[in-house]
């Protein structure tokens, strides 16, 4: 069979650091577990700008989307280009050049420790961030107008799709839907921006009628669902929302989880397992740690994990998520979730439980499993793999009738429940 070919982007600062420990975990895995993935590193990030002016050639482009399953990307980030442009190139040219339009973003905490909240733990903290990943304001239209003079225009448009609204939408209700979660939040802001999220609002409508009784959409603004999230985040299993929004979230996420060294995400063309998918940890390349041996590198595993459960190893991804709850409930982390270890260490460590539950595991190899190519967005495993706890209960039911009873005003959506106009 022909091996599942895996591209690694380091990228900048930190990025290198981390995906060097994450190439030495899927080296791990793919020795013990015997699976077919080539590895093909590439040279791409600042450095490589600043040499020699490229970004995201298009052979490479075309060359990942023809040859590759998956890309690990680390970040991209660097203070001497601080345009960014390299990083747009690269970053938006997979994500949207791949149409890669669910950026999955899991937010679970693996020990009551890494909970800030008072009187919170892990248990409470178990939600998905379905992020579009191609539309919004990411797309890059506008301009600018008089620049530099007192009479300045600035503009970025905010591009929303019905076609891109509707996908990710009904990807989080899936998801949902192979999850058995009962409720799925969307996010918006359509109080003020009333052209762009009204349509979210009403496709959210549609798709929420579509699923109900299984599944209840409920809609909040995404300034009341900071406040919430902080509040109590045992309300919420899975988030959908836009691309700006999904971004701020996800890092409001991270720090409910342990930091942005724990958290990791999945690029992907909803359940699609069939195109090229783009994997990497939610944090940035962190240049107050870059070159310091201190990043935490569990955020860039944890992705390893997602990236090998999509790529049909499921029963991987649990070894690893179980390997790093383990580390940090053993303090052999780093300084950024209470351990003093270095990067290096810290991944080193991992690897050797991993390697000694690879070998405590017996089941069908590798091999054989990826034919089956039966591929879980973000697989089953997750939900319920680790020892936090029950689950909490959801938020008390409300029949669509009494939504709109209770309604102080009217809101002329139907199939969702209105959190401003019936808080739980
Ligand atoms: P950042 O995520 O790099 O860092 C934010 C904070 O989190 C910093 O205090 C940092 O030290 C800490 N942190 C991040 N990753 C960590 C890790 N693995 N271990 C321990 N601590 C960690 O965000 P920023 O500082 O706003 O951005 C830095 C650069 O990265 C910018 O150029 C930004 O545009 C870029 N960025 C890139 C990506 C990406 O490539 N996907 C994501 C976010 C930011
Ligand atoms: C992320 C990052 C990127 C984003 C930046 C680097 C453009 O913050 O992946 O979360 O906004 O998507
Ligand atoms: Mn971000």
């Amino acid at each position: 069979m022909k091996p599942a070919k895996i591209a690694l982007i380091g990228g900048d600062g930190i990025g290198p650091e981390v995906v060097r420990e994450g190439r030495l975990l899927l080296e791990l895995v793919r020795e013990e577990r015997n699976l077919p993935l080539e590895l093909w590193e590439l040279d791409l990030g600042a450095d490589r700008y600043l040499r020699d002016g490229t970004t995201f050639p298009a052979e490479v482009r075309v060359a990942i989307q023809r040859e590759c399953a998956a890309v690990l990307l680390g970040a991209l980030g660097d203070p001497r280009v601080p345009g960014m442009e390299h990083a747009r190139d690269i970053l938006f040219g997979m994500r949207q050049g791949y149409d890669l339009f669910a950026n999955v973003r899991p937010c679970r905490a693996l020990s009551d420790r890494l909970v800030p909240l008072k009187g919170r733990g892990a248990r409470d903290v178990d939600f998905v961030v379905f992020r579009e990943n191609t539309e919004g304001i990411y797309v890059g239209m506008g301009g600018q107008f008089k620049r530099g003079t007192p009479d300045e225009v600035a503009i970025n448009e905010d591009i929303n799709t019905r076609k891109g609204v509707e996908r990710i939408i009904r990807t989080a209700f899936e998801f949902a839907k192979k999850h058995g979660h009962s409720v799925v939040h969307m996010a918006d802001k359509s109080n003020a921006m009333r052209h762009a999220h009204e349509l979210w609002l009403r496709v959210f409508d549609q798709i929420s009628r579509e699923y109900a009784p299984d599944i209840r959409g409920k809609h909040v603004y995404v300034d009341a669902l900071c406040l919430y999230l902080i509040q109590d985040p045992s309300q919420f299993r899975v988030i959908v929302t836009n691309n700006l929004f999904g971004d701020i979230i996800t890092d409001l996420g991270a720090a409910l989880q342990g930091g942005l060294g724990m958290a990791s995400s999945a690029n992907v063309h909803g359940f699609d397992a069939g195109r090229v998918a783009m994997f990497e940890p939610v944090h940035g390349s962190a240049p107050d740690l870059a070159g310091k041996g201190a990043a935490n590198p569990f955020a860039c595993l944890l992705t390893v994990g997602m990236m090998l459960a999509h790529l049909g190893y499921p029963e991987e991804e649990q070894v690893i998520e179980a390997a790093v709850a383990r580390a940090i409930d053993e303090r052999q982390c780093t300084p950024d979730v209470g351990g003093t270890l270095g990067t290096q260490a810290a991944a080193a460590w991992v690897r050797e439980e991993v390697r000694q539950a690879l070998r405590a595991l017996h089941s069908t190899p590798g091999r054989e499993r990826l034919a089956a190519n039966a591929l879980p967005l973000v697989p089953p495993a997750r939900a319920g793999n680790l020892a936090l706890g029950p689950a909490p209960s959801s938020p008390s039911p409300t029949s669509l009738q009494g939504t709109q009873r209770k309604a102080l005003r009217p809101f002329p959506f139907p199939g969702i429940h209105c959190w401003h106009c019936n808080p739980p």
